[in-house]
């Protein structure tokens, strides 16, 4: 089963971007533990990251008969991308949606997420754990263990 990652703005950054919200460990270390979680879940995964909402889109389009499943950090685009939701709506793979931070804590303009209406989870506020967690639940549901939500 193979998982495609995919990253939005600003994760890149990460150690450096606010790091009492998103941690001191840099996007290296992300990188690092999302492959250790997919070898643990024993799924193939590739990581994508861009900083350009259509660079998301044609990610999430190329998805489709090459991966099983996505796990989705959009970040800002998460509450302001309806053309991210309907790209995942578009392919209709499962996808899980993940946040670093616990946006339902944190500003008004942080609790849409458009991203999320096409998920089947989502994990926040877990820092690097929810992308294992989210590797996990996609690899779950793809074997028939985890109903849809
Ligand atoms: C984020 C939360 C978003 O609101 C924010 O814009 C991000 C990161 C998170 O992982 O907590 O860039 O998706």
């Amino acid at each position: 089963m193979k998982i495609l990652v995919i990253n939005g703005p600003n994760l890149n950054l990460l150690g450096l971007r606010e790091p009492d919200i998103y941690g001191r460990r840099n996007y290296a270390a992300l990188q690092d533990y999302i492959r250790e979680s997919a070898a643990d879940a024993g799924t193939e995964v590739e990581i994508f990251q861009s900083n350009h909402e259509g660079e998301i889109v044609d990610a999430i389009q190329e998805a489709f008969g090459v991966f099983d499943g996505i796990v989705i950090n959009p970040a800002a685009y998460t509450h302001t991308s309806v053309a991210i939701l309907d790209a995942l709506k578009a392919v209709a793979l499962p996808a899980v949606e993940v946040h670093l931070s616990d946006v339902s804590k944190r500003e008004s303009f942080r609790q849409i997420s458009f991203a999320g209406m096409a998920c089947i989870a989502t994990y926040m506020g877990l820092g690097f754990d929810g992308y294992r967690r989210a590797i996990f639940h996609l690899r779950d549901f793809c074997n028939g263990e985890v109903k849809d939500a």
